[in-house]
């Protein structure tokens, strides 16, 4: 029995980048909170909590940490990969704490997007999970009428209010066939639409190589945060390619029964995932099948 991972699987660059921040901030001895988690993986989160990094949940746990006067030593807050909306920044600035922005760039470039275009009238049309942070955070740009919609039916049921040109933007992890699908419908409707491709060439590659993968083998294993919605794109499309495709968080979960005539098991994990935990699970089949 082969065990094979996908070409491209596990941490992106930007979460590569998010959590080597924080390990860097925690080398200086500072106190450390992120809002939010900082990527959407549990056991990053905990074992970041071990070492005393605290997670700010909300605007309103912000709120509440003391002002920092000026000449005290501030604690740092560290900004997720996924962006946060534009009224954070300026609440860290108020209570005078130590921003550190470990925003991904290319979450970075959609926020600037919708900024100007926003500023220059136009609608904005986000293609992507209205529950996700990522979302919530491009939404926190916008300075003008903004609509969240993720299915095609939302699509043909859109109406513009008015005769703005419109702008279409994507979560990064957004399933690219699924955004052309939906960037077509509004086309079909006649209006005066921009589009800009911003799904991350991370995700299409993992999305990709998944794909590929996920046809080959018998048995698919998908690695990543129960929150991770890239994880939960890939766990999509593995399981259209093969029936028996298994998503798990970690090596805890997966209750594996191999038949004698499983050739191929194939591995793959999502952006938020550490290498650790794949080799684990790696070597779990390897050693137990
Ligand atoms: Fe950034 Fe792409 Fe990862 S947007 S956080 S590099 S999936």
């Amino acid at each position: 029995m082969e065990i094979r991972l996908a070409e491209c699987a596990g941490f992106c660059f930007g979460v590569r980048r998010a959590v080597d921040t924080v390990y860097e901030q925690l080398e200086k001895g500072k106190t450390i909170y992120t809002y939010g988690p900082i990527v959407h993986n549990e056991e990053v989160v905990r074992e970041l909590a071990e070492k005393g990094v605290k997670v700010l949940e909300n605007k309103d746990a912000l709120k509440m940490l003391p002002n920092c006067k000026a000449g005290e030593e501030s604690a740092a807050v560290i900004i997720r990969a996924h962006g946060v909306p534009e009224e954070i920044y300026r609440i860290l600035e108020e209570k005078g704490l130590e921003c550190i922005d470990a925003t991904c760039p290319f979450v970075k470039r959609i926020h600037r997007i919708v900024s100007r275009q926003s500023e220059e009238g136009n609608h904005i049309v986000i293609v992507g999970n209205p529950g996700h942070p990522e979302v919530e955070g491009i939404v926190g740009w916008c300075r003008g009428p903004v609509t969240v919609l993720e299915e095609p039916l939302e699509a043909e049921r859109f109406v513009l209010p008015n005769d703005r040109k419109i702008c279409i933007v994507s979560q990064t992890t957004f399933n690219y066939n699924k955004f052309h699908y939906i960037v077509e419908i509004f086309e079909k409707k006649g209006y005066n639409v921009s589009v800009v491709n911003t799904i991350c060439s991370a995700t299409e590659e993992r999305q990709r190589s998944a794909r590929t993968l996920a046809t080959e083998a018998d048995v698919m294993i998908v690695i990543g945060g129960r929150h991770s919605s890239n994880t939960r794109k890939l766990y999509e499309i593995c399981s259209e390619e093969c029936a028996n495709t298994y998503f798990i968080q970690t090596l805890d979960d997966l209750r594996l029964e191999l038949p004698k005539t499983v050739r191929l098991v194939g591995i793959t994990a999502g952006a938020s995932t550490p290498n650790k935990l794949i080799e684990e699970v790696q070597n779990y089949v390897r050693i137990n099948f």
